[in-house]
């Protein structure tokens, strides 16, 4: 058999030889900055014929990246290569933004400068309040938010004087401080509240929980833990490489459409139960436990049972096959959180003992389920004084940074290419138009069902 090698990349120390249909050829490897290798198979199509499957993405990579790394064997996350860890402990969640967006840390001018430029554009344009007011009042608030993102570039068009860039770094300087301020606003007019303006004395966090709780009636205490707290959680969210939100953003962003845009979709998919979502669904499912008098016991024998779609919200991870190094830092926030205000959560213990229980359970331990940042956010928020159907907007708004510096990426990318996936077709082969007058009941003939994917009905 003639042996091909083709496709060798110029320079790559690796290659990858693929034999398909009598063919052999040479795929380059790719090797990253921290080991990763992946095969190269940009002409696997133009070489071989064939594509490649991967429902769910769960072994392809879609970019070279720079912002974030996760080891999700060894738990590992860093943003520009600096552990999470760290940045929870010194860095506040603005220069942490500034960090994923720029890649590397601002001296002190820089973080001023950033700093101001969020505080000047921190107000939404006044005629945004009557999009608020008139929003179905049982809206989630993730559905006002995706639909007011995409509305801000109707208030906040592109200007024809500035660059390109500076028009990008307005949006993305504009994105960060406002949709803060919006998520203030949309509960503040759903409580029939007159929205609190954002003040200049305030830093970002501070602001948010001012504009969120201050009533004239009831002055908001700034509290220094509980604005720590936030900062902490918003920096754990701030990134996670290619999610499935961030993925959408990049993927949006690769038609060239402009941020804001790619930023709603972003939000849209971070909605779901499996993804952002979850942090509500976890809540919900402790008050259930809790109604049923603390016993986890059947949650989880549901979660272990194949024919019940039901999972245990806030374990599980694609990449993370062991704790979820949020969770571990977000556990502790619960207690810093509750001993400053003086309370308890009663859901906390119940979280607590779900988790020890699910990880002494085989099921948990052969499936490599760890609680992942999800499962204890929700106390957080909760203590806070974050209402439930808001925790995802507090997801995106901490994700926001990361979808940004992805979407700046990518849209920077000289290699950049529009997204667009192949397939394989499993419907009906060619066959011809029936009029009406022949067509019979038996005749709908139903397209081939796709290839059935293994495991349980789909998750809720
Ligand atoms: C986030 O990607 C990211 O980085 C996301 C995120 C980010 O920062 O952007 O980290 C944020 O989305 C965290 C995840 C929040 N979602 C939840 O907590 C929902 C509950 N978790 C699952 O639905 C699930 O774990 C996923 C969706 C998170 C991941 O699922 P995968 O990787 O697609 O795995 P899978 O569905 O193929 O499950 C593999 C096996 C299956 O069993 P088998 O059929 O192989 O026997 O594990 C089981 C699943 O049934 N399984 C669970 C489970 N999660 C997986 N069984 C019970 N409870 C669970 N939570």
């Amino acid at each position: 058999m003639e042996q091909e090698k083709i496709g060798t990349a110029q320079g790559k120390e690796e290659t990858a030889i693929l034999t398909v249909n009598g063919k052999t050829i040479g795929l380059p490897v790719i090797t990253g900055t921290e080991g990763e290798k992946a095969i190269d198979i940009s002409r696997l199509r133009q070489l071989t014929g064939y594509i490649t499957l991967d429902l769910g993405y769960g072994n392809t990579g879609s970019c070279t990246s720079a912002i974030t790394f996760m080891d999700g064997e060894k738990g590992i996350l860093r943003y520009r290569g600096i552990p999470v860890g760290q940045l929870a402990e010194h860095s506040t969640f603005v220069e942490t933004a500034y960090l994923l967006i720029n890649g590397r840390l601002p001296i002190q001018r820089e973080l001023q400068a950033f700093s101001v430029m969020l505080n000047d554009h921190s107000l939404v344009h006044e005629d945004m309040k009557f999009f608020f007011q008139n929003y179905p009042r049982a809206t989630h608030p993730m559905g006002i938010l995706s639909s007011m993102v995409t509305a801000l570039r109707s208030f906040y068009p592109e200007l024809e004087t500035l660059s390109h860039t500076e028009n990008v770094n307005m949006t993305m300087t504009r994105l960060l401080s406002k949709l803060r301020t919006m998520a203030a606003v949309s509960y503040k007019i759903s409580r029939g509240h007159t929205p609190e303006y954002p003040r200049p004395d305030l830093s970002y966090c501070a602001n948010f929980l001012n504009m969120m709780f201050n009533s004239p009636v009831k002055p908001y205490v700034i509290d220094d833990v509980l604005v720590k707290a936030l900062n902490t959680f918003w920096i754990l969210h701030a990134d996670h490489e290619q999610n499935c939100s961030t993925s959408v953003v990049r993927m949006v962003g690769s038609a060239r459409v402009n941020l804001y845009a790619a930023i709603s979709a972003g939000m849209a998919a971070l909605w779901g139960p499996l993804h952002g979502g979850a942090n509500q669904k976890v809540v919900e499912m402790l008050e259930k436990i809790q109604a049923a008098g603390g016993d986890a016991k059947p949650f989880i024998a549901r979660a272990k049972d194949k024919n019940d779609p039901f999972r245990l919200m806030g374990f599980g991870h694609r990449v993370y096959k062991t704790y979820d190094p949020r969770a571990k830092i977000m556990k502790n926030i619960c207690h810093d959180v509750l001993a400053r205000l003086k309370t308890d959560d009663p859901l906390l213990p119940i979280a607590m003992e779900l988790e020890e229980t699910a990880r002494k359970d085989l099921y948990f331990i052969d499936h490599n389920l760890y609680p992942n940042v999800d499962f204890y956010s929700g106390i957080v928020l909760r203590a806070l004084g974050i209402p439930t159907n808001m925790f995802t907007v507090m997801f995106a708004i901490g994700r926001l940074p990361g979808w940004i510096a992805q979407w700046k990426e990518d849209h920077d990318d000289p290699g950049w290419r529009l997204h667009r996936p192949r397939q394989i077709y499993v419907g009906n082969t060619v066959r011809d138009y029936v009029p009406m007058s022949q067509r019979t009941e038996a005749g709908a003939e139903p397209g081939k069902a796709a290839a059935p994917r293994s495991g349980r009905k789909p998750a809720p």
